[in-house]
């Protein structure tokens, strides 16, 4: 449909109607056979002026047969016949779950990262699904935030590859106008702006940054899925630097709508609009709605401000109903977009095969672990080694992680355990202690996994006891430590980062026994290892794994497939050096081996500067064989690149490993830049010595200064070549003259 026809459609439609284009709600408010899925703070809502069926989306329902039936029965009662939006929470899965986001970032892998978000695409669509809540590009420094599980971590350019790729996946690589066809979904990024940067990982606080820090390390993530052509745009519920992301007109009117050009659909999240008025930003819900729609809200969740706020202030002219006019046609057009009003039952049913799940989730969960140590190269394990495998992670369905999707399907889950029984490995298990944390209820954790595990439940001393016979008559430990899935996610932020004391105490007694030990991490976010790590002799830190993530880790640890992830978050060695991050800036006084013992230097008296596992880092197997050096570095004016050759030697041994790009803090710029910045990567897959090229655009170079004006100044600039941002290899110097 043209744009006058959507127009001429609007003119057509009451204000009631068009306001109800603007709400979205849970599938209850449509009639108690739809159910509901609770994604926030149960509310009493009651939309005074627009009636249900004038409603334009919903807020996740599944299952085509149930989504057909809604939007026939709301087809039938709605006057113009507009047909519903269905909108899903889905993060990193769908019925299939992936590893999560913060480790499928440091996967350095846009090809898969594309192919993830087109499976995703393909099973929601599949379902009848038309938009999707992912990619989350809120950049994260602070690892008492739940919600660090859902991020692709703290690095700027990391988050922006992500969700560019992301988003072309879920979309079918569209131009921004494009239509979407059946197999693929609108895509939705958020929280727009900075819900990454809460204050103290505190869910739900304010965040205060910068400028400087907004534009050069928040905003370039959402923005590249913007120009990556995404067709919504989520805010957050934060108030940033003093106003509510929701309404904030510098962050959606001149950045995004005027700077960004985004034309797409903004969307309000949960409740956000009422809460403005909770918050003391507004008294009342016209004041509220006239705030969100100036600012260029488009769409409601989950609140009655527009419901109730928009015709108490068109009545009191308050309000130029060309604004809701505005909102509305951008709602019209993702319809149309999506192709609603040729065939509002948009679906279709000949999915991809579970075999291509299985291939691309394993090859996920290899390419997104990280081997955070292997003394010895005690892993990969040999066959015939006798295992003790123990703790509760390794057989356990619970390892997807929260909110990967409200519609995880746990009962396909492959599980460690589950993945050595099938292939006859010689091991025993022990569960070792108990995974939940007392205090967790069963409400939280679902009713059907609580009583699994109340049937079974033993003292953790019992467990310990059972764990410590298994070990001692094994040849090697692989034991399963982390974080159960509730401790990370939405509103699930922490102050301790440490294992819980049950899991401490078993890695000492097994420790004691005097076998190699090796660690196998699950876990949502970074967690604090310093005390527990010098126990293990190897770690894998796998994450939450996904679906197949059992049969991945097998095949790393007997060496089928190597880990060849890289850390998209510094791992601390402390809870109190938070925030830590790679790309800090330079001090005056800076920390040398030289004056480490003098005092007035920039340095913690009681803990190191570093992290405990930096930014980037990730071992592989083979990776000590790897020798890189840069054999030239050109500027390539008409490419608008950089260019550098890098002479990468592997030997005889196969290598699976991430090259990463970092610029060093140019001399030449208008204010202070970080020491270092990661500008490219490339993965390695090689067994032999190969010449290879990366391209850094020149647009890398670029940066904004306090003032909020943008530079790319001619110069020298310096590259340094590395494994992780602590482990660099080559350098070389570039002049770039525009
Ligand atoms: O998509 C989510 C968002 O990330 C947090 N609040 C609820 C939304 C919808 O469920």
């Amino acid at each position: 449909m043209e744009d006058a026809r959507l127009t001429q459609l609007i003119s057509e439609m009451t204000l009631a109607e068009k306001i109800g284009q603007l709400v979205q709600l849970t599938p209850g408010f449509f009639g108690a056979e739809y159910g509901d899925v609770v994604t926030g703070p149960e509310l009493n809502i009651k939309m005074e002026h627009v009636d249900i069926w004038e409603t334009g989306s919903v807020l996740n329902l599944s299952g085509k047969g149930t989504l057909d039936q809604l939007q026939k029965t709301y087809l039938q009662k709605s006057r113009l016949k507009i047909p519903l939006l269905f909108m899903n929470d889905m993060i990193y899965g769908y019925k299939n779950v992936f590893p999560i986001p913060l480790a499928l970032a440091g996967s350095h892998d846009e090809q898969l990262l594309e192919s993830i978000g087109a499976f995703l695409a393909q099973e929601a669509a599949a379902d009848g699904v038309h938009v999707v809540f992912t990619p989350m590009l809120d950049v994260v420094r602070d690892p008492r935030w739940g919600r660090v599980m859902e991020s692709p971590g703290e690095d700027v350019h990391t988050v922006a590859a992500y969700g560019r790729s992301l988003v072309t996946g879920l979309q079918g690589n569209l131009s921004r106008d494009a239509k979407i066809d059946l197999h693929h979904v609108a895509a939705c990024i958020k929280h727009y702006a900075a819900y990454g940067a809460v204050e103290a990982g505190r869910e739900y606080t304010a965040a205060d940054l910068s400028q400087y820090s907004l534009l050069n390390t928040y905003l370039p993530g959402y923005l590249a899925a913007v120009e990556a052509g995404v067709k919504l745009v989520m805010t957050a519920f934060t108030v940033v630097n003093g106003m509510p992301a929701s309404v904030d007109n510098w962050l959606l009117g001149e950045v995004l709508r005027k700077q960004a050009a985004f034309n797409g659909v903004v969307i309000s999240d949960y409740n956000a609009l009422n809460e403005l008025i909770t918050m003391g930003y507004r008294d009342d819900d016209l004041a509220a709605a006239k705030a969100a729609l100036s600012a260029g809200v488009d769409i409601d969740m989950m609140a009655t401000i527009f419901a109730n706020g928009i015709t108490k202030l068109i009545a009191a002219e308050a309000l130029d109903e060309a604004l809701v006019d505005q909102a509305v046609l951008r709602v019209l057009r993702l319809k149309n977009d999506l192709g609603l009003f040729e065939n509002p039952y948009r679906g279709f049913d000949n999915l991809g095969s579970e075999e291509e799940f299985t291939q691309l989730s394993q090859r996920a969960t290899v390419e997104s672990s990280v081997l955070l140590k292997n003394d010895a190269a005690q892993l990969p394990l040999a066959s015939g080694e006798q295992v003790a495998l123990i703790g509760p992670f390794a057989n356990s369905p619970l390892t997807l992680g929260l909110w990967g999707s409200i519609n995880a399907d746990f009962s396909k889950v492959k599980t460690l355990k589950a993945a050595l029984e099938a292939a006859h490995d010689d091991f025993t298990y022990a569960k070792g202690f108990n995974m939940y944390d007392a205090k967790v209820t069963a409400t939280e954790m679902g009713s059907q996994f609580a009583k699994a595990e109340s049937e079974a439940a033993q003292t953790d001393a019992e467990l310990a006891a059972e764990a410590l016979a298994v070990a001692a008559s094994a040849d090697k430990i692989v034991l399963t430590i982390g974080e159960d899935f509730l401790q990370s996610g939405e509103a699930a932020s922490k102050t301790n980062l440490h294992l819980a004391p049950t899991q401490v105490s078993l890695i000492k007694a097994l420790h004691a026994l005097g076998k190699p030990m090796i660690g196998v991490i699950y876990t949502g976010r970074p967690l604090v290892l310093t005390d527990v790590e010098k126990y293990f002799d190897a770690l894998l830190l796998v994450w939450f794994p996904g679906t197949n993530g059992g049969l991945a880790i097998r095949e790393m640890l007997f060496g089928a497939a190597t880990p060849s992830g890289k850390l998209a978050m510094s791992w601390p060695r402390s809870v109190g050096q938070i925030p830590l991050h790679y790309d800090s800036l330079p001090t005056g006084r800076p920390l040398t081996t030289a004056n480490a013992n003098e005092r007035f230097v920039s340095k913690y008296i009681d803990c190191d500067n570093t992290p405990l596992y930096p930014f980037g880092h990730g071992l592989s197997y083979g990776q000590n064989n790897i020798t890189c050096e840069l054999t030239k570095i050109t500027f390539n004016h008409a490419a608008a690149t950089i260019e550098l050759t890098c002479q990468v030697n592997s030997d005889t041994v196969a290598v699976e490993d991430v090259l990463q790009v970092y610029l060093q803090q140019p001399k030449q710029a208008a204010v202070i830049l970080p020491t270092q910045k990661l500008v490219a990567t490339k993965r390695i897959s090689q067994q032999a010595n190969h010449a290879l090229t990366i391209s850094v655009p020149l647009a890398e170079l670029g940066y904004y200064d306090n003032q909020g004006t943008q530079h790319l100044d001619d110069g020298a600039y310096t590259f340094e070549v590395g494994l992780s941002s602590a482990n660099l290899l080559t350098s070389g110097t570039v002049t770039v003259t525009q």
